[in-house]
């Protein structure tokens, strides 16, 4: 049977760390379906639409991917879907906590689903964002940190309208 996890998050925007992390799943998992779902706590900055645009071309040229979004729980999209395994990216300790919540409330929901976390790489252990988006809303150098598609979407939300 193939080995195909979710990889579920708000992704506004995705970052360079989002992408060391699903190349880096890519070898543990046969397929990843990267998937935009809805954190109630979060207020975001682009569209549903906006972020899986950003999604699809930051990962164009990697196999066995694919981009979708869902409006529910991430354990009732893992059954739709038949997926074996959740896939979440480990920063610092400050997520530690948040994570193994997430992952005991998802356990407790569908025990058939495994919570698998891989460290973030140590270039992307203080980057998120929040913390990328506030840089550009200010005109700061966010150079290597999101694709180059983000990149030019942030500077675009973020510039004034001329009058
Ligand atoms: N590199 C850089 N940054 C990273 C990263 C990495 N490898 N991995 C995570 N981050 C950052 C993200 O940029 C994000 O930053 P932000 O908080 O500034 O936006 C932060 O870490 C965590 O975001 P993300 O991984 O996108 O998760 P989230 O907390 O926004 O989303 C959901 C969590 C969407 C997966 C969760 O709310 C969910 O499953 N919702 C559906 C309802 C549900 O089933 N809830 C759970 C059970 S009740």
């Amino acid at each position: 049977m193939p080995k195909l996890a979710i990889y579920p998050g708000s992704f506004d925007p995705v970052t360079n760390g989002h992408v060391d992390i699903i190349v880096r799943g890519l070898k543990i998992f046969d397929h990843i379906i990267v998937c935009i779902l809805n954190n109630p706590a979060k207020k975001v900055l682009f569209t549903v639409e906006e972020r899986m645009d950003m999604l699809a071309s930051s990962l164009n040229g990697l196999k066995n991917i694919e981009i979708a979004s869902f409006d529910g729980l991430l354990v009732d999209y893992a059954v739709q879907r038949q997926a074996n395994a959740i896939l979440r990216g480990m920063r610092a300790v400050s997520d530690f906590e948040y994570e193994f919540q997430m992952a005991l409330m998802n356990r407790r929901l569908n025990r058939n689903i495994q919570t698998v976390f891989l460290m973030t790489g140590l270039r992307w252990i203080f980057t998120s964002s929040s913390i990328i988006k506030e840089a550009a809303r200010f005109g700061g150098n966010i150079n290597g940190m999101v694709p180059k598609i983000v990149q030019r979407n942030l500077k675009q939300k973020f510039s004034t309208p001329d009058t």
